[in-house]
């Protein structure tokens, strides 16, 4: 046990803990991401590779992370190097705090222009120009705003504007007071939204398609987006999990708090996925259309049932707050690291931090319009950044995290914090030596040499 707190403050309780940390994991990537790249992988078989990664790799890695964090309630490079010390380990490990501090940079600037669609969706459901739009008119409002670079800049910005306002408020005053509000709001609208599918008439259909599963489509690509969307679904390989987790109270038992958050994500994923599905079903939309699929199918099924306006606004409003409470934590980690490391005021640091994730989001949303002949290896800066964030340098961080805590950590500082039995600690154990890298290197492994 130890009584150290963090600079940057304490969560005040463990439950505002999770709910920080669901706030963080719960985001574009579950409502957005989720049933679009289900949708392209072709549903049930994708679905059950995803649930697997969740419960074998995600949620021993974030135990790691929470108590690496934790234990040296510091922003995660110095965390690692302070635990290294500990164990007389190398301070090179450091270098995954380093690297994920990059990918917070570059997930933000892909994240916070999607964030900027869903406030634009707010805005035009709450003023009613989606009312009864077949999926051809949404499907050609959606590329109208891809196409409108002043547009996507102007909501790109605000959405900018309000992540960095919360971060340079600080833990308790900033990201605690969004996070008391905002959470408990989107449980409730979504479990409505649910209700709403449930009555289309195609919900088995949805049902179908999310649990039918089928091993033939299985391909190496689908496991990989899985097991990389398993990481950034739960915001892990990059140390916002290991931020967040140096705020948390000492005496909270991780394991559980752990398990809690991986549930909740997991079902807000799964709720979306049965929303959204029997919408696209119904109107005969097809469920591979990609990163638009949430954009075009719901302000339709908005547009036709009753009182849709008002519950079409409600919903955007609520992606909005799952995506900035999720920003937030892409920024943290870096933040707690400039103010710890070079005594950098809050605030300064977090307007630096936020002018150049801004800037990047700038090459991400000029991927639709002025920039979209830049491409790397055949994909726009949008895509590109997605891609190698989620589905290389997560997966690498993971693997790295979990390697120090399995080999380098000696156990009984793990123990100290994780406080587990000893038959699941020696299951945690196996799973950070050997589980969690190996499927992790297998699954990288065949991305780089594809079998066929
Ligand atoms: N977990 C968030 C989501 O699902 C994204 C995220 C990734 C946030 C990594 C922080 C760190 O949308
Ligand atoms: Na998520």
């Amino acid at each position: 046990m130890n009584n150290k707190t963090s600079i940057q403050g304490s969560w005040a309780s463990r439950w505002i803990f999770i709910l920080a940390a669901t706030g963080s994991a719960v985001g574009l990537g579950n409502i957005w991401k989720f049933p679009y790249i289900t949708g392209e992988n072709g549903g049930g078989a994708f679905v059950l590779v995803y649930l697997a990664c969740i419960l074998l790799v995600g949620i021993p890695i974030m135990m790691a992370e929470v108590f690496i964090g934790r234990r040296a309630r510091k922003n995660p490079i110095n965390a690692i190097t302070d635990l290294a010390a500990e164990s007389a380990g190398s301070k090179s490990w450091s270098i995954i705090g380093l690297m994920g501090m990059l990918s917070g940079v570059l997930i933000f600037s892909f994240y916070s222009v999607v964030g900027g669609w869903v406030l634009h969706y707010i805005k035009i459901m709450l003023t009613g120009e989606m009312l009864g739009v077949t999926s051809e008119q949404a499907g050609a409002a959606f590329g109208g705003l891809l196409e409108d670079p002043t547009t996507l800049l102007l909501w790109h910005t605000l959405f900018s504007i309000m992540t960095v306002v919360v971060v340079a408020a600080g833990v308790n005053k900033g990201i605690e007071t969004v996070t008391r509000v905002m959470m408990p709001a989107l449980f409730v609208l979504l479990l409505i939204l649910l209700g709403y599918a449930m009555t289309t008439g195609s919900f088995g259909d949805g049902w179908n398609f999310m649990f039918h599963f089928d091993f033939s489509a299985l391909t190496w690509n689908s496991a990989l987006i899985a097991l990389g969307h398993s990481f950034f679904t739960l915001s892990l390989g990059m140390g916002t999990i290991m931020a967040y987790g140096s705020y948390m109270t000492q005496k909270a038992s991780i394991g559980k708090t752990v398990l809690t958050i991986g549930a909740l994500d997991t079902l807000v994923a799964l709720v979306a996925g049965l929303a959204i599905f029997p919408i696209i079903f119904s109107n005969n939309m097809d469920p591979g259309a990609g990163p638009g699929l949430m954009f075009i199918s719901l302000p339709v099924a908005f547009g036709q049932m009753p009182f849709g306006q008002l519950f079409g606004t409600l919903f955007f409003v609520l992606v909005g707050v799952a995506a900035w409470t999720s920003a937030i934590s892409l920024l943290e980690p870096t933040v707690a690291f400039l103010v710890e490391k070079f005594k950098l005021k809050r605030l300064t640091a977090s307007i630096g931090l936020g002018i150049i994730v801004w800037g990047l989001g700038i090459a991400c949303l000029g991927s639709f319009n002025f920039m979209s002949d830049v491409t790397f290896f055949g994909k726009n800066t949008f895509d590109f950044l997605d891609y190698i964030t989620a589905n290389i340098m997560l997966p690498l961080g993971g693997i790295l995290i979990s390697l120090f805590a399995g080999w380098v950590v000696k156990d009984k500082f793990a123990q100290d914090e994780l406080q587990l039995s000893d038959g699941i600690f020696k299951l945690w154990n196996i799973s950070m030596k050997y589980t969690a890298p190996i499927a992790v290197a297998i699954v990288l492994y065949f991305l780089i040499n594809p079998l066929s």
